[in-house]
């Protein structure tokens, strides 16, 4: 079996990492024993490129239960967990694509050995497997990386037919990867049904909010070790996202500034109890900043010459080109690694910034990601998106379909049953009145 990763004795470690990740995904576990007994994913290759955590393992798991042979590939470059790569490969006897830290041409040399595994069934995270897939099918050779093009070139006209006939469905797990894809549905090229799994309720309002909101904070603060209390903090970005970084930041004592382009989501911020400004006048006066909008240069060269001596900023949106990097390298006299995961940045003013992970993803890239109880609804929605396709594949057309709503539904209901809480259940008058329309006062 061939893998990529970065040392095969890191597995005991990261089994034990992994089955603690699990006592907290007990939706996942109660889906894993129904695979156990049906097989629903018997026969199905499926690739996957999602961050490399103990909560991925434990998806990987299910997965495998259910009978999918799978390949794992990375879906950021510092996001992998390489104990629970090692894990994978050792125990679970997986081909693994992932090590931390690893460079642009590894991170696409590694994509392109999930698309070697010929999947039935894609899952992805930010949509780099399904794009890469994309140029190859259509030829759009401009847009591969040389080593990745040259692979494509040289498929056997079989293999190709094989890459891009066998494909029967993929799934989505994030904002950024979704986006993308209706851009592909509206641009008429999706070539397979895709289901997006993070605009299922029970992964976006959770995972996206308590979970970047937490560990968006645990990367910054592992990252730094500096008091958030008593100081400004800036959030670009006023999404589920941006909502959780900013209650957990408020939370612990910071004052919070949002930037927003949308004014509906600016004027909920405002009455969220937040401050709202540009960037132009935020940044002269925060101390952290961090990016969550999925857009490009929300933070540029010109807000970084405003900012205080100090200045920490991160970002903890899907892609890394939120902050302008260049522009920040070329107003800097020299930059120099202070501890893991920061870098400073000397300004001919004489001013220092801090940039922590690279301004990739922060949560990801110097703390965990989200914890593993919202990982637990998320990755419930993988799987049995993955089954919906595969039962459902040749009723389904090369657009970009939402998780079906019995599918979120199931998931609250199990979570619910998993934390000991029951609630009311609608009475047959209650029914009868919210169906009927001839009852008013
Ligand atoms: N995305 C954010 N947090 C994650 C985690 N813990 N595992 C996998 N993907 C994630």
């Amino acid at each position: 079996m061939d893998y990529d990763i970065k040392d095969i004795s890191l597995a005991e470690r990261g089994r034990l990492r992994m089955e603690w990740a699990e006592m907290a995904m007990p939706v996942l576990k109660a889906i894993r024993s129904r695979f156990e007994r049906e097989k629903p994913l018997q026969g199905i290759r499926l690739s996957a490129c999602l961050h490399v955590t103990t909560e991925t393992a434990a998806l990987m798991r299910t997965l495998k239960t259910g009978g999918a042979d799978l390949c794992l590939c990375a879906s950021n470059p510092l996001s992998t967990q390489d104990d629970v790569a090692a894990y994978l490969v050792k125990d679970l006897g997986m081909p693994v694509f992932a090590i931390k830290g690893e460079d642009s041409k590894t991170y696409y040399d590694h994509i392109q050995a999930a698309l070697s595994f010929f999947p039935h069934i894609t899952m992805d995270d930010g949509a780099d497997l399904v794009s890469s897939f994309h140029f190859i099918a259509l030829e759009k050779w401009e847009d591969l990386i040389p080593s990745l093009r040259d692979w494509a070139k040289a498929l056997s006209p079989s293999q190709r037919q094989t890459m891009i006939h066998g494909l029967l469905g993929g799934t989505e797990e994030t904002t950024t990867g979704v986006i993308r894809l209706r851009s592909m549905e509206r641009s008429g090229v999706l070539k397979f049904p895709v289901i997006a799994v993070n605009d299922a309720e029970t992964k976006h309002f959770f995972d996206n909010r308590y979970g970047t909101g937490q560990s968006t904070i645990d990367g910054i603060l592992r990252a730094t070790n500096r008091l958030l209390a008593g100081s400004i903090f800036v959030v670009s970005g006023y999404g589920w996202c941006g909502r959780g970084l900013a209650l957990r930041a408020k939370g612990m004592g910071a004052d919070v500034v949002i930037t927003e382009v949308n004014p509906l989501r600016a004027l909920e911020a405002v009455m969220d109890g937040y401050r709202v400004m540009t960037m132009e006048e935020a940044s002269e006066i925060g101390d952290f900043f961090c990016t969550v909008s999925g857009n490009v240069n929300v933070i540029r060269r010109e807000h970084f010459l405003r900012m205080k001596d100090g200045a920490i900023v991160a970002n903890s949106g899907h892609f890394n080109v939120e902050l302008d990097l260049i522009g920040l390298e070329d107003i800097s006299v020299s930059k120099k690694r202070i501890r893991d995961f920061v870098e400073e940045f000397h300004l001919q003013s004489g001013r220092r910034i801090y940039l922590l992970g690279e301004g990739r993803l922060v949560n990801l890239a110097s703390a965990e990601g989200h914890p593993s109880s919202v990982m637990d609804m998320s990755f419930a929605n993988q799987a049995l998106s993955v089954e919906y396709l595969i039962k459902h594949h040749q009723d389904l057309q090369r657009k970009v379909y939402p998780v079906p709503e019995v599918i979120d539904q199931e998931i609250a209901r199990m979570k619910l049953l998993s934390m000991g809480i029951r609630i009311d259940q609608l009475t047959k008058e209650q029914e009868h009145y919210l169906a009927s329309w001839e009852q008013g006062t």
